[in-house]
């Protein structure tokens, strides 16, 4: 019991700070033309500050992580490391142009949880170029 509420504090430890310094981009689904993914890999063809497009991708293994089956926006958080089935889609929020990623995801114990996050929210369009 000691040994559980001391790696709980760790991991809040851990966890709270990078959150707190994190700073993403986001709204990329509404300033790329197109975009799609595949596995871990978000591929778009997004337009530059100049107004070319430009096609790019992003591992989102280096955006979110996987804290006890909960996505989470995390840099380099290696989420399908213990995560699996994972799927994309274009939802539709109040703007109309939300990208969800969704996967089943393992906490410590083993159970798993079929979990989303708004990648939009996260993932922007860095002078054309997929960033989060
Ligand atoms: C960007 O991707 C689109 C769609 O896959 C393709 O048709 C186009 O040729 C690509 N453009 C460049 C510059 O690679
Ligand atoms: C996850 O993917 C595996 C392999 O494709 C499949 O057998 C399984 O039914 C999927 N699980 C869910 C909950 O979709």
């Amino acid at each position: 019991m000691k040994t559980t509420v001391t790696l709980a504090a760790v991991v809040v430890a851990l966890f709270v700070p990078s959150e707190v310094r994190a700073q993403s981009d986001s709204g990329f689904s509404s300033t790329c033309a197109t975009w799609s993914g595949s596995g871990t890999i978000l591929t778009a063809t997004c337009t530059s500050i100049s107004g070319s497009m430009i096609n790019s991708t992003l591992d989102l293994n280096d955006c979110f992580a996987n804290t006890e089956g909960i996505l989470g926006y995390q840099v380099n958080g290696n989420f399908a490391g213990s995560c699996s089935n994972i799927t994309h889609n274009s939802g539709n929020d109040l703007d109309g142009d939300t990208g969800y990623l969704s996967a089943i995801c393992s906490a410590a114990n083993g159970d798993k949880f079929d979990t989303a996050i708004a990648t939009s929210n996260y993932v922007g369009n860095e002078n054309g170029v997929l960033q989060c």
